[in-house]
This record gives structure tokens, sequence and C-alpha cells, in this order.
């Protein structure tokens, strides 16, 4: 498969942080993952290329492509991962450092729901009905970066106060040795925030990091990539329609961008290949 122009200048663009952000289906994945190809043949390290995908399956679905187009085996490419995967990694092979011992345990679904509703409905004495919207809630504020930020605005939701449900949640969790999905998150944002050694070493590892569906990337995710890269050598994709349908769209993806690329004198996103993209958009390919 030939990459078209606007393609294969994104592919082949080195040195500064880049963003395309172009339409649905207009070849950003496939643009993603052959450049992803062009670092392997240029001497980057497999095993050292982080590629972030929003789903597993998306995941696997690269790994293939990429275990074609490179002759490589799969397990070259221990790191093209979703967020929630690559922290995961992470953070298992670091808990320790948190408190936490191994195997750390992931809780979902209905291992949540069932300590959320001994809290709720045996502790505080509030109708089960609010378990899930109270996990909603908890689930924000740890995906706002900043929890108890978030629950010292939003103190009350139906009467119950968030910040008592969220610590003896925390505690629970904690005590069986789990975390849940947003914890991996936030857990391993706060790691290699606060341990120094750890964010180095990951720092060193990463060579370059890539994520797709960039559009969809939340503030803690934001946070983690700006922890993870070492040297700007950082490559996002997204859809500006498929996440906010304005005018401003570009201009808002771009902020968040920059934010995480977290350079000092890094003038601006690559000017050059952004907005050829955006222009020319759904004739990508
Ligand atoms: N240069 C190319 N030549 C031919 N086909 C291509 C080319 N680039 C991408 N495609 C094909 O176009 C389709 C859409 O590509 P891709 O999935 O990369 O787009 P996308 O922008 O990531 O889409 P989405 O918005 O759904 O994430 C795929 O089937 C892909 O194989
Ligand atoms: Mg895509």
């Amino acid at each position: 498969m030939q990459l078209s122009d606007q393609q294969r200048d994104a592919v082949e663009y080195v040195g500064t942080p880049a963003l395309v952000v172009a339409g649905a289906g207009s070849g950003k994945t496939r643009t993603l993952t052959s450049k992803i190809d062009y670092l392997v043949s240029n001497g980057y390290d497999p095993e050292r290329i982080l590629a972030i995908t929003f789903t597993n399956k998306a995941a696997d679905e690269m790994k293939r492509r990429l275990v074609r187009m490179t002759g490589m085996p799969l397990k070259r490419f221990p790191w093209v991962r979703t967020f929630h995967s690559a922290c995961f990694k992470i953070l298992k092979k670091h808990c320790f450092l948190l408190g936490y011992n191994t195997p750390l345990q992931i809780y979902a679904g209905y291992q949540q729901q069932k300590i959320l509703k001994d809290i709720i409905v045996g502790k505080l004495n509030f109708d089960k009905k609010y378990v899930q919207p109270v996990l909603a809630q908890l689930s924000r504020a740890k995906n706002s970066g900043d929890p108890f930020d978030y629950l010292d605005q939003k103190i009350y939701a139906f009467r119950i106060r968030l910040l008592d449900v969220f610590n003896l949640y925390e505690k629970e969790l904690k005590s069986n040795n789990a975390v849940d999905f947003d914890n991996i998150l936030l857990l391993t944002r706060n790691l290699l925030r606060d341990h120094k050694n750890v964010r180095k070493q990951y720092r060193k590892l990463f060579q370059f990091i890539l994520v797709d569906e960039y559009q969809d990337t939340n503030n803690l995710q934001e946070d983690l990539t700006g922890l993870l890269l070492r040297n700007g050598n950082l490559f996002c994709v997204g859809d500006d329609w498929q996440a906010i349908h304005s005018e401003e769209a570009i201009w808002i993806i771009s902020c968040r961008f920059l934010k995480s690329t977290k350079m000092p004198g890094f003038s601006g996103w690559n000017r050059t290949i952004v907005p050829r993209m955006r222009l020319f958009g759904r004739q990508m390919i």
C-alpha cells in the first residue's frame, strides 16, 4: 500500500512533537503504524517505542500489521498498548513503592459496585440507586487528574458526601491489594510524578511515543504522556470532528498537545504538517 504525500510527510517527520488532525477514515492510524515501521527501519528499537491505541483490539491489529511490515516477531512490540495496559505493566512492577504487593488485582464492574454498595447502603444508609451515579462521579474525579480538588468543588451528590465515599472506597481497594481501571492511570501518574528514579527509567526506555485517537485523551493521560516523554519524540493523531463539533476543535486539541509536550522553548506544533494534513483532511489517502 502506497502512502499519500501527506501521509509520507507525517511519517518521515522527526525532530519536534508533531500532531496530525484529520477527518474520520482519512488514514491517521495507517500513518501512525507506518511511522513505527519507518522509525524501526531507521534504527529505533521497537521495544523502546510506546504506541498508545484506544482499545486492546486496535493494539492487536496494529501489532499484526507491524509484524507484516517489519518482518519482526510480535514480541518485539511489547509497548503497543492502550494507556491502561501500558500503565498496568508499569504499575505492577513498581507497586510496592505505593504500598501494594504483587500480584496486584484489578477490580471492575461487579466488584467495584459491591464495594460501593457496602459503603453507600451499608455504612451511609442511602438507597442503592445511588451506587452507579456515585461511581461515575468518583471516576470523573480521578480522571480529572486531581481527585481531591475535584471533590473539593463537587462536595455532595444526592446529599452524599463524595469525599467520604471516595476515602472509604479507596481504603477498601487498597486493603484488598486492588486497583480499579481509573486507579491504574492515576496511580501510575503518581508513581511517575513522585518517584524520580522510576520516571527516569521509563524516560530513558522510551525513544518515541505515539498516540492514536488523541482527541479522546483526558487530563490524566496528558500528564502521563508528559511524564514519560524524554525528548520531544511525540507523534499524535486525532480527529477533530469525532471529538468536538466546532471550528475551534483543532485549537483545543493543539493546546492540549502543547501542554503535554511540556518542552521548554518549544515554539509550536509542526505547523508545516498540520495545516496541510488538515486542509486535505478527508482526501489524505
Ligand atoms: N495510503 C493508503 N492507501 C490505501 N488505503 C489506505 C491508505 N491509508 C489508509 N488506507 C485505508 O483507509 C482506511 C482508513 O484508514 P485508517 O484506519 O488509517 O483511517 P483513520 O483516519 O485512522 O480512521 P478513523 O477515523 O476511523 O480512526 C483503512 O482501510 C486503511 O487501510
Ligand atoms: Mg484511526
